[in-house]
């Protein structure tokens, strides 16, 4: 494949100019499916401008000789608090898909979460990028023996925790796809799709949602604590009522997400929602966040009220359609140094030195 980020414009530097390249490099009804959130897009638009409402507040002459923002997540060594969201179908924006995307995150040193909507299998990818710490997000399938297999899969093929996704009983009224009429392209496999189905042929996401178990309750989280031998982390918590709920079932972690937007249209954006999910949780589990991650700087913002890490979605998405493992790497790497430059003249030399004084309330 020709470096198509040479052949379009040179020298992307941050998360917007991979933007604006992708965009170019996708066609209309995978772009729409990318880029796109659920109704009004208002969510989605939120997410975003919750970051750029607020504002951080620096002290000055602290040493910052040494800045490093190398932490841990459940015990997990990562080079900054940003880790790779699960994010679908990853072979449609490039071939490397979901295996370029584990190399580039392992490269990074951070974590790479693959979604159950993968072109590659777990095993695949644990082959093709064994050096990735790696997490494997959970639907669970109506078909209980599919979810099953899938988790054995991931869990025999060294993902160190479930995520399981709780904001999507059913797909968000994506208009974008509605409008396109966008169908996954033939000849890209889904391979966990095609167990739940017994056939080869890809559904459109709303008909992946439909194979989805709609009768999941709290009882589900606890059997699956209770049957896992890694840490389950809850994606899609909103609210503190839920928060609670979360550690009083035995979630390691709770992912404070609207699933970039894509979900029920008009909630707050995540960034929003994140203060009152860390004050319910009182310390008891570790709180992560996604939606409109954009900067380093939106990274601190995230750590400053209270997450340990957050995870980007879109902006890895935008690397990869423009150059592959190699874009998804340079992205994963400004952002990075955007973290480490943010956290200097934040004077804040880790991320445990983060706290809510660095931003106004
Ligand atoms: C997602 N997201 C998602 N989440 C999930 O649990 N399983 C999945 O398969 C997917 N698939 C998916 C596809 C695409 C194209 C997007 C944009 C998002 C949601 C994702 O994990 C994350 O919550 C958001 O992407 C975070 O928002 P940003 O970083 O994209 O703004
Ligand atoms: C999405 C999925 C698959 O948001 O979670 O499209």
């Amino acid at each position: 494949m020709a470096d198509r980020r040479q052949t379009i414009a040179p020298s992307p530097v941050n998360v917007g100019d991979y933007e604006r390249l992708a965009a170019r490099c996708l066609d209309e009804g995978l772009l729409g499916y990318y880029a796109g959130g659920a109704g009004d897009e208002r969510t989605l638009r939120d997410n975003v401008a919750a970051f750029a409402r607020r504002r951080l507040r620096p002290r000055v002459l602290v040493d910052v000789s040494a800045v490093s923002a190398a932490t841990t997540v459940l015990g997990t060594d990562v080079s900054m608090p940003l880790l790779v969201a699960p994010t679908a179908l990853q072979r449609m924006a490039h071939p490397d898909g979901e295996p370029g995307m584990a190399r580039a995150a392992a490269a990074a040193g951070t974590i790479f979460c693959l979604s159950t909507l993968a072109t590659s299998r777990p095993s695949e990818v644990a082959e093709q990028a064994p050096a990735a710490p790696r997490w494997f997000q959970l639907y669970a399938f109506r078909d209980r023996g599919v979810t099953r297999a899938l988790c054995d899969e991931a869990l025999e093929h060294g993902f160190g925790a479930i995520v399981l996704t709780v904001d999507a009983p059913r797909a968000g009224r994506r208009e974008r796809d509605l409008r396109t009429g966008f169908v996954v392209p033939a000849g890209v496999d889904m391979p966990a799709v095609s167990a739940a189905t017994g056939a080869p042929a890809c559904p459109t996401p709303a008909e992946f949602f439909s194979l989805l178990d709609t009768t999941l309750t709290w009882s589900a989280v606890e059997h699956l604590v209770a049957n896992l031998p890694v840490p389950l982390i809850l994606k899609g918590i909103q609210t503190a009522e839920d928060a609670r709920l979360a550690c009083e079932h035995g979630a390691a972690a709770v992912i404070v997400s609207n699933h970039g937007g894509r979900q029920l249209d008009g909630v707050a954006a995540s960034l929003d929602m994140l203060p009152e999910v860390v004050d319910a949780v009182g310390g008891r589990l570790e709180v992560l966040v996604d939606g409109g991650v954009r900067r380093g700087t939106d990274v601190l913002v995230a750590l400053a009220l209270g997450a340990r890490a957050v995870l980007a979605g879109r902006p890895l998405l935008w690397g990869l359609a423009v150059d592959g493992e190699v874009g998804a790497g340079a992205v994963l790497q400004g952002l990075q140094e955007e973290i480490e430059l943010g956290m200097t003249l934040l004077g804040t030399p880790t991320p445990a030195d983060i706290t809510r004084a660095h931003i106004a309330p």
